[in-house]
């Protein structure tokens, strides 16, 4: 069996040939972070997507995230090594329970996370990401505004827009939501000079005991410019690697139950296989997709 070594060297080289860019989220496997192009959060992935002049995009993530690269980049040809790398809580909101929650609140815009399907995108008023859901709720002029589906996500908006009504869909991340604040504590105790970063999609008990709450993109950020040498992620703990690879002279400490299966399906074997094959192509159907590029388009605009 190939090692990964050679894998990567397989894969270096079909990337060539087909004229192919890799994109990869922050939570993805060490191997996988270390053969992309690019790093990500969310929005820098979908901004990636809409300016490579690549060909082909290899989009290592989860369904929500290469729906939105082909959103945005239509003419490319997006493949996803394990297509059945889901988001569960994308899987939380349908376009029929989307209908049935706007139904009360006729002239209230819906502001939908980009963790949601191209069905839902398309009945939605505007996507946000967690690093712009503040800028995208801000920039409407309704004072109430539907948020789905991450209950929390939506919930750290409200408290940075009290003046705003924002009326929430139960939607979550299962994977956040493990984080629980006695966890915390414990690394708290075990490192009390760390500060603590934590996802909006965490509750918010945890949030609150957070230094900072941002995005993964965020959280590389303030990495890099704080001062603090020992930080605590409130996030999936796939982020760690890219961390301590930018920062060696730092310290990050993960929560261990804060790990995302789907974010780990994606290995060297399957990418390459991928590009070889020209496989598991991500196709929106057209009607869907004109709607749902509006949304992704007018969030893009805002940000
Ligand atoms: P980011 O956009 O912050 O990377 O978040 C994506 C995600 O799925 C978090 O669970
Ligand atoms: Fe979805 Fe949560 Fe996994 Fe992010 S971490 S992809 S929100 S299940």
């Amino acid at each position: 069996m190939a090692d990964q070594a050679e894998i990567a060297e397989e894969i270096n080289q079909l990337k060539a040939a087909r004229n192919a860019v890799i994109l990869a989220h922050n939570y993805q496997l060490p191997e996988i972070q270390d053969t992309a192009d690019f790093l990500g959060d969310s929005l820098g992935l979908s901004r990636q997507a809409a300016a490579t002049e690549a060909e082909i995009i290899v989009f290592c993530g989860v369904h929500f995230m290469a729906q939105t690269a082909k959103l945005l980049s239509p003419q490319k040809t997006v493949l996803m090594p394990d297509p059945s790398a889901g988001c569960p809580m994308a899987d939380m909101i349908t376009s029929e329970s989307l209908r049935e929650f706007r139904q009360p609140y006729s002239d209230a815009p819906v502001v939908s996370y980009v963790n949601t399907t191209a069905e839902v995108k398309a009945e939605s008023d505007i996507c946000c990401t967690s690093s712009n859901a503040v800028r995208v709720v801000e920039s409407l002029e309704q004072q109430t505004i539907l948020f789905t589906p991450d209950a929390n996500l939506g919930d750290w908006v409200q408290e940075q827009l009290p003046d705003k009504q924002i009326v929430i869909y139960p939607g979550c991340c299962n994977v956040h939501v493990a984080i629980r604040p006695e966890m915390i504590s414990e690394l708290k105790q075990e490192h009390p000079q760390a500060v603590v970063v934590a996802h909006p999609e965490c509750i918010k008990e945890v949030r609150d005991m957070a230094d900072v709450v941002t995005s993964t993109g965020g959280m590389v950020r303030f990495a890099r410019e704080s001062e603090a040498r020992q930080i605590i992620l409130g996030t999936e703990q796939g982020l760690c690697y890219r961390l301590r690879q930018d920062n060696p002279d730092k310290q990050f400490y993960a929560v261990e139950a804060a790990l995302c299966p789907n974010m780990k399906k994606t290995t060297l074997p399957k990418l390459a296989a991928c590009l070889r094959e020209m496989t598991g192509e991500i196709t929106i159907p057209p009607g869907v997709a004109e709607q749902a590029r509006a949304s992704v388009e007018r969030m893009v605009a805002v940000s």
